[in-house]
């Protein structure tokens, strides 16, 4: 149904293919940006992704000013302020961020701190508190999942307050992201599992709560398919550089349609189990998803059973029946993960402990994305579905 109201934003650029990497120079300087501050992690640089990023600026006009490799996954407001230091000494004017999304998100936060001349990215913190127009700001993922690539959103550790605050700001989307396959073979068989169903997450989340609109539909949708079809392939084997492109674009588009509708009941308690037990967020949905579904049944069936035809669901029955078969499918795709890269399917295989429970339920209704769910939820409503994701 057409809701009465939406909008719909994306001013990204994507260029996705085999040699999609050595556009990265053109695209510099179409940005009229000719000296990069690549923002990579540790693991990125020993698994040589580097490398043939330093090659592509090979008899270019452009040049890497400098890079800062050490982003944590928990990436902090302080590595963003030590990120925009080394911008502005080493006068570069572009931001590359290189990874997963804890790379892309200190990249976001490094070009508030450069961007609104600023010493602490903290003041900035909340939705549309920025004010400049942005640094020229590329990525080139490095995970299939988080979409950052494409989103208004960077999430950043407070490492005082212990949390994880959320920056949204039109001003947050890359201008381009460029998605090559050689940057994404050497994702281990877990990550790959983890943040592939983050991607899926995304979608589905996307497409079932309240702010749902035709365009974050069709991204949603395109998601799910591309998810269904390539993920287990990806995982399998590593080196199918059409499953990995596949996923790539699997994880934009899912990034695309949450960023315009944003996500719900699964992504609240997964961000709380991160916060309070630092479980991977993909690992989270992962185990959550199925679980998140179930609880939103009673007021979203139908929804949930339009996406049958995408998932490899049977798509016969009632609305309900159909619905519990796109659950069905989803625990098919985790049990199958499980198999080939050891994904946890429980909360206590992940290592959660049940005392963390009232913690992570508080946190989790008071997590933004819970007012989108179609369904509200109390602590106990949470703490159950906790429980019976153990
Ligand atoms: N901004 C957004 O829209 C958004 C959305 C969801 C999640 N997030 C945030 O993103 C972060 C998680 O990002 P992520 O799941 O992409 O993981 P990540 O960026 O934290 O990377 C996970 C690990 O994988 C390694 N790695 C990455 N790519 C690799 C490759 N190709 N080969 C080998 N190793 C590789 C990294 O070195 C790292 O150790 C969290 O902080 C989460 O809160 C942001
Ligand atoms: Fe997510």
């Amino acid at each position: 149904m057409l809701p009465n109201y939406y909008e719909f934003y994306c001013p990204v650029k994507i260029v996705s293919g085999n040699q999609a990497l050595s556009n990265l120079p053109y695209e510099m300087d179409q940005l009229g940006a000719h000296k990069a501050l690549i923002v990579t992690d540790p693991g990125v640089v020993a698994a040589g992704l580097l490398k043939p990023v330093q090659a592509a600026f090979e008899g270019s006009n452009c040049a890497i000013g400098a890079v800062f490799d050490q982003t944590p996954v928990d990436s902090s407001n302080l590595v963003c302020n030590q990120v925009a230091k080394i911008f502005n000494e080493k006068g570069c004017d572009c931001l590359v961020a290189l990874g997963g999304g804890s790379a892309i998100d200190t990249a976001k936060g490094a070009n508030i701190v450069v961007s609104e001349k600023t010493d602490d990215l903290l003041k900035f913190q909340g939705h549309e508190c920025v004010k400049e127009t942005l640094k020229p700001f590329i990525v080139i993922p490095t995970t299939s999942g988080t979409g950052s690539e494409a989103t208004l959103v960077a999430v950043i550790a407070n490492v005082e307050k212990n949390i994880k605050m959320s920056f949204t700001s039109n001003k947050l989307y890359p201008h381009v992201a460029i998605l090559d396959p050689k940057m994404l073979v050497t994702m281990p068989k877990k990550i790959t599992a983890a943040t592939g169903m983050d991607a899926l997450t995304h979608a589905i989340e996307a497409f079932v709560n309240l702010q749902k609109n035709p365009m974050s539909d069709a991204f949603a949708i395109t998601t799910v398919k591309l998810v269904h079809e390539n993920l287990v392939r990806a995982v399998e084997n590593g080196s199918d550089e059409k499953a990995r492109l596949a996923m790539a674009n699997a994880a934009l588009c899912g990034g695309i349609a949450f960023s315009n509708s944003l996500v719900g009941i699964v992504h609240a308690i997964a961000h709380a189990c991160g916060g309070v037990a630092h479980l991977p967020h993909g690992v989270a949905n992962a185990i959550l998803l199925p679980w998140g579904l179930e609880y939103n049944l009673d007021t979203s069936a139908e929804t949930i059973a339009e996406l049958a035809p995408w998932i490899g669901a049977p798509a016969a029955g009632s609305a309900a029946e159909k619905a519990r078969a796109v659950i069905a499918a989803v625990r098919e795709l985790t049990k199958k993960l499980n198999e080939l890269s050891g994904l946890p399917l429980t909360l206590k295989e992940a290592g959660l402990k049940e005392e963390q429970f009232p913690a992570i339920a508080k946190a989790a209704i008071n997590d933004g994305t819970m007012n989108y769910n179609p369904k509200d939820a109390t602590l106990e409503e949470v703490i159950a579905i906790l429980k019976k994701a153990y």
